[in-house]
């Protein structure tokens, strides 16, 4: 028996090398005339944006950029780059960079549409008034935010990370060029991988998941599985960006119509409270979430499936569990210690994460504090 479930709207995918040279045209079809691109000092210096521009502005079509956008995106980020695009005259966002730069694009939309902080708009839904059209074009293989309508921003006062999600808020059209996505550090192409690859395993076991976003996850963990092992070793090959940047979409359309889990609800506390790196964050928690899920048959029925997948992406015949944490380990880990009160702290933060409702195996906080014990017996101190 197929469970019911209702899709969520996404936007169109327009993937292939080069089609950066397809903006004029994806612009022109939403009917709109002028753009605000919102961007990141990397992408200026990588000359990505001189491109967009001269492509839009060979079109007739104007131009403002605000290229100021921070790491993870505050309030006050999105509040700065709000009264930029007041003094502005466009109907179109066009968000070009990493997560970052499709967040505060996204926000900046919330407010400058719909007025207020962005506090208004955590949780879903509560943008009452239109909002303007966006194009996503994502440099890194990560967040999968192209195909969400969610903007994570950072509160001021604390760190901590809020989800204002609103189906306006959606992109019109994500544009995938694997051209573009080659001018990242290796060190930010393999926080974003693996959390592209937690997007997949984690939208695959959630109790949200629907028979939609299962699809979207396999096909997610079919590509990124092909790549990340490159990505991490350094060694990319052809194909592997292409598959890393699709994998990371369909990630965010499995996200989008599921939910994430347990990894992701300890690594916001390490990332809100230590400054860890949240692609880092997650990646040292994967594989000890992993383990704990497969003690749900439903879960460990996926995970098997999984496993035989690997078999035919990179000849594998490790289990899906052991590939992960193998992988995990190769990359660098963040310098930590923690002692039991500092455990404790985290694990009730964790236990307050909306993502970790949504986990196969139900936790509270004492089953938080020994996630984060296991994960941290294998680190070296700081
Ligand atoms: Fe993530």
């Amino acid at each position: 028996m197929v469970d019911p479930f209702v899709s969520r709207p996404a936007p169109k995918l327009v993937f292939g090398n080069g089609v950066l040279r397809e903006l004029p045209s994806c612009v022109g079809e939403l009917g709109v005339s002028s753009v605000l691109l919102v961007t990141d000092q990397g992408i200026v210096r990588a000359g990505h944006v001189e491109t967009a521009r001269s492509l839009l502005e060979a079109n007739g079509i104007p131009v403002s950029v605000y290229d100021a956008v921070q790491e993870n995106p505050t309030e006050s980020d999105a509040a700065e780059c709000c009264e930029m695009a007041r003094g502005v005259d466009f109907d179109c966002f066009v968000a070009l960079g990493g997560g970052s730069s499709l967040d505060t694009a996204k926000a900046c939309n919330f407010l400058l549409t719909n007025g207020g902080r962005m506090s208004d708009y955590q949780g879903y839904g509560k943008a009452a008034e239109r909002m303007l059209p966006l194009i996503a074009i994502p440099t890194t293989a990560g967040t999968g935010s192209e195909c969400q309508s969610y903007a994570l921003v950072s509160r001021d006062d604390n760190g901590e990370k809020m989800a204002c999600g609103d189906p306006k808020a959606l992109a019109k059209t994500a544009i995938l060029d694997p051209d573009i996505s080659d001018t990242q550090p290796r060190q930010v192409a393999v926080q974003t991988g693996i959390d592209a690859l937690a997007h997949a395993l984690e939208s695959a076991v959630s109790i949200r998941r629907t028979e939609l976003s299962s699809l979207y996850a396999e096909a997610a963990f079919r590509h990124i599985s092909r790549a990340i092992g490159d990505i991490i070793d350094g060694q990319v090959k052809g194909d592997d960006r292409g598959h890393m940047l699709l994998g990371a979409a369909l990630s965010g359309r499995a996200i989008e119509n599921s939910m994430l889990g347990a990894a992701h609800a300890c690594a916001n506390p390490l990332t809100a409270r230590h400054g860890v790196i949240h692609g880092r964050a997650v990646a040292l928690m994967l594989p000890h979430v992993m383990r704990l899920n497969a003690a749900d048959p439903d879960a460990a029925r996926i995970y098997d499936r999984y496993s035989h997948i690997l078999r035919e992406t990179v000849t594998c015949s490790q289990t899906l569990i052991d590939w992960v944490a193998d992988l995990v380990g190769r990359i660098e880990q963040p310098g930590f210690t923690a002692n039991e009160s500092e455990i404790r702290k985290l694990a009730s933060a964790a236990a307050t994460q909306w993502t970790g409702r949504f986990n196969p195996i139900p936790l509270k906080a004492e089953g938080f504090a020994d996630l984060y014990r296991s994960a941290f017996a294998m680190l070296e101190p700081a």
